[in-house]
């Protein structure tokens, strides 16, 4: 199995909240309350570490509200490269209506400054170059610019790893800039980034070409229930999951990434890699939290997905 590095700059807290129905303005009473210590690259992370995978965290926590973050590197047995920062980690609240609407708030993280950022690459100097990969994920606190991001997967590329990259808006452009070894936009975030219209499968073709010409490798276009498209140098697959009661849809981006490093750096064909992938991500939007328990359903989402090859596939 690998050794996997995720780094996470603007992790949060996420609290999720069920009502019945939100009222704005009034006191609303909640029927029930969750919270996940949660971040993109520690979502990647937990799915990594039940596939089996050891796995290295990183990225920036604050100070004030270590405790839930900190217990879960331990109940996961982490290796911890997080820089504490002054300040709280933000909270993002998931407002969840018995009709299924959620409303999200977002906090903002705290600031970053030139010590924190230096003391961050100082440690990667030290413990990324014993890694295969890195998934860098989500989006960037305050303090850091699109500009530093770039130099940071840079670097990490420098040091012999496979940097799998899962952002949106200024940092994914600056992200490409890099030529990571893989991309996973949704629809939305490539579309923004590129500045084209991605909803066919031609068009979204057209985009990955793009980025393969520009050095990219993996090019993992998610598109919710719709599915999956994958475009490398010889291949385009698509996989569309099977249907799946939805409990949660939040991480099932995260949970794609992993699947996919996963397949692919354990050398599975592609077929097996997207296929389990996306296995991976159907079972994630039937549960609330990161994970993956069973591991029967996870074999019979497997079989329901259904794979279609474009057969010139991508140059
Ligand atoms: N309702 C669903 N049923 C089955 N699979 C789903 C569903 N929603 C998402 N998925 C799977 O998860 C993958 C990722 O979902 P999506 O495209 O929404 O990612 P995302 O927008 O990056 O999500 P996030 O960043 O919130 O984790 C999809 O490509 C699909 O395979
Ligand atoms: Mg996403």
């Amino acid at each position: 199995m690998a050794k996997i590095l995720t780094l996470t700059l603007n992790p949060a807290l996420d609290i999720t909240v069920s009502l019945d129905a939100l009222r704005p303005g009034h006191v609303n009473r909640a029927q029930a309350q969750q919270s996940h210590a949660a971040g993109k690259g520690l979502n990647v992370a937990q799915v990594l570490a039940d596939l089996g995978h050891s796995v290295t965290v990183g990225g920036f926590l604050g100070r004030d509200n270590l405790q839930p973050f900190e217990a879960l590197i331990a109940r996961r047995g982490f290796a911890d490269c997080f820089v504490r920062v002054a300040g709280e980690t933000r909270s993002n609240l998931k407002l969840v209506e018995a009709d299924g609407r959620v409303t999200d708030i977002n906090g903002q993280g705290p600031e970053v400054d030139d010590a924190d950022r230096a003391e961050l690459l100082r440690r990667l100097q030290q413990v990324a170059p014993g890694h295969d990969a890195v998934v860098v994920a989500g989006s960037l606190p305050r303090g850091v610019s699109p500009e530093w991001f770039r130099q940071l997967l840079e670097q990490l590329r420098q040091q012999g790893l496979k940097v799998a990259l899962d952002s949106s808006g200024e940092a994914l452009r600056a992200g490409l800039q890099s030529a990571p070894w893989l991309v996973k936009p949704n629809t939305e975030e490539l579309g923004e980034v590129l500045g084209l219209a991605v909803q066919t499968t031609a068009e979204q073709r057209a985009a990955a070409q793009q980025l393969l010409a520009s050095g990219v490798e993996h090019v993992v276009v998610s598109a919710g229930e719709q599915g999956v498209s994958w475009f490398a140098a010889g291949h385009a697959l698509q996989a569309r999951p099977p249907q799946v009661r939805v409990a949660s849809t939040v991480g099932a981006g995260d949970s794609l990434v992993a699947g996919m490093v996963h397949g692919l750096l354990a050398a599975e064909s592609p077929q097996q890699t997207l296929r389990r992938a996306t296995a991976i991500a159907a079972q994630a939007v039937t549960q609330v939290g990161f994970g993956i328990c069973d591991h029967e359903q996870l074999v019979r989402l497997e079989a329901a997905v259904q794979l279609t090859e474009q057969q010139e596939g991508c140059r």
